[in-house]
């Protein structure tokens, strides 16, 4: 089993490319299936979560070409089977786009009912409900689910919840759908914008992604298109924090500065100065970290995302911090992991109340989950001493050469799989 082996205590200083947007990937991956043309997309990011996505296209006769490592060709002419069973989907929260784009191509799918990172309880009741709208009839049954329809009829559908997947989901049906097709309460994530674009630029007619409600005039067929996928947020919130705690000066480029704007102001807010470039932000950590109170929001609030990143940073600041989860119920488990670190955090339901402490000190502690994994991470480049994460097979769902981008920053930070590394990394780092 693979680990990280960090030896803390180095600021980050330099330069780092992001990457493309993974969440957008999944659905973008997903929705070139929905026209018989070739599809070509780049900047798509190597993680494990869209390599899972592109195998189980193939799995049912979608052809995938890699032109190189972060552009593929995709063709959904040859797709002959509507069944996803495979059984890596049900790693992937993702593969609900699955359902989306087979039933809005062929009005008929069968997908694995997702998985996901164990953050708490991710019904589906949005997507299936924004499915039936459309006039699809929908049951769950020995373990999948099925969605189908004679013909797709555009609906009018209210979300309950502010919802990303439902949102791009129901797109995804409704491209092609007969008659407009009207979202309200749709959720403004920067990657339900950028599959909207991807959509249109196929030749389908949505408007308003971004907004509260989204307008869909179902076209009766899709065509080929060439699309780059915009630049991830996360990950690009990731190393502005990891700047934030190890004191560092690290410029994150290839981001849209926009997208960032919770991320810069939490960080402005906790005593980092942050500036923004046209296409890149520089956050600068000169003075001790201060406290601030924080909670996760549907864009543009603060990313639910980056929730285990900022407990992290604010575990090490000056003060009492309350840092409150409004949209998982379960996502403050790598806590525990922290603690043994040194943080003192006490949570109370969706609550964590962080009472600063003027180091962390290495450990060995688990990967809970992909972002909490990262955000450990993080908390090891700060640490005294040397921490060994293990479960790393989490982050790499979502974050590619995460190791190799830290060492690029002057992190000290190796990939090990056995005992005897993890000694050859204690000698080397003293
Ligand atoms: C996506 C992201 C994930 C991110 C989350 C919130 C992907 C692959 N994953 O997940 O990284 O943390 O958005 O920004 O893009 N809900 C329902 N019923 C539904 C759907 C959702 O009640 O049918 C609830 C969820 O339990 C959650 C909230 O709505 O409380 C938001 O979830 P949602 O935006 O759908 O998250 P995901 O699309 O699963």
């Amino acid at each position: 089993m693979e680990q990280y082996a960090i030896k803390g205590g180095n600021p980050l200083v330099g330069e780092v490319e992001i990457g493309g947007a993974k969440n957008a990937a999944l659905a973008i991956l997903a929705a070139a299936i929905m026209t018989d043309e070739t599809v070509l997309i780049e900047n798509v990011p190597d993680v494990r979560d869209t390599n899972v996505m592109m195998q189980a296209m193939e799995s049912i006769g979608a052809i995938i070409e890699r032109i190189d490592r972060h552009t593929v060709k995709i063709s959904g002419k040859a797709i002959k089977d509507l069944v996803i069973e495979d059984d890596f989907i049900k790693k992937i929260r993702a593969s609900y786009y699955l359902l989306g784009a087979l039933l809005g191509k062929y009005n008929k799918a069968q997908v694995t009912l997702p998985g996901g990172c164990n953050i708490g309880l991710r019904p589906i009741d949005q997507h299936i409900k924004g499915f039936r709208a459309l006039g699809a009839d929908v049951r769950i049954e020995h373990g999948l689910i099925i969605a189908e329809a004679e013909r797709l009829k555009g609906g009018h559908i209210y979300m309950d919840v502010v919802s990303v997947g439902a949102t791009i989901d129901v797109m995804l049906a409704a491209a092609m759908a007969e008659g407009q097709t009207i979202i309200e309460n749709a959720a403004k994530e920067p990657h339900v914008v950028d599959v909207a674009n991807f959509l249109n630029s196929m030749g389908a007619s949505i408007k308003g992604a971004g907004t509260d409600v989204i307008r869909i005039k179902g076209v009766s067929k899709l065509h080929g298109t060439e699309y780059t996928i915009i630049p991830d947020q996360i990950e690009a919130g990731t190393f502005m924090f990891a700047a934030a705690v190890t004191k560092g000066d690290v410029t994150v480029k290839n981001v849209i500065p926009k997208h960032l704007e919770s991320i810069s102001a939490k960080l402005t807010e906790i005593g980092c100065e942050v500036e923004e470039s046209d296409d890149a932000v520089r956050v600068v950590a000169a003075k001790p970290l201060t406290h601030t109170h924080v909670k996760t929001l549907p864009y543009p609030g603060f990313p639910t995302d980056m929730q285990p990143q900022i407990t992290v940073a604010l575990g090490l600041s000056k003060g009492t911090s309350i840092v409150t989860e409004s949209i998982f119920e379960n996502r403050f488990k790598y806590v525990d992991e922290l603690t043994r670190m040194g943080a003192s955090i006490k949570v109370e339901g969706n609550t964590a109340i962080i009472d600063g402490v003027c180091k962390y000190t290495g450990a060995s502690i688990s990967a809970p989950d992909l972002r909490a994994g990262a955000a450990l991470v993080i908390a090891g480049l700060a640490a005294e001493g040397t921490t060994v994460i293990d479960d790393i097979k989490f982050i790499e769902r979502g974050y590619e050469d995460f190791d190799l981008k830290l060492q690029s920053l002057g992190a000290q930070i190796e990939k090990i799989s056995s005992e005897r590394e993890l000694r050859k990394f204690r000698l080397k780092t003293g």
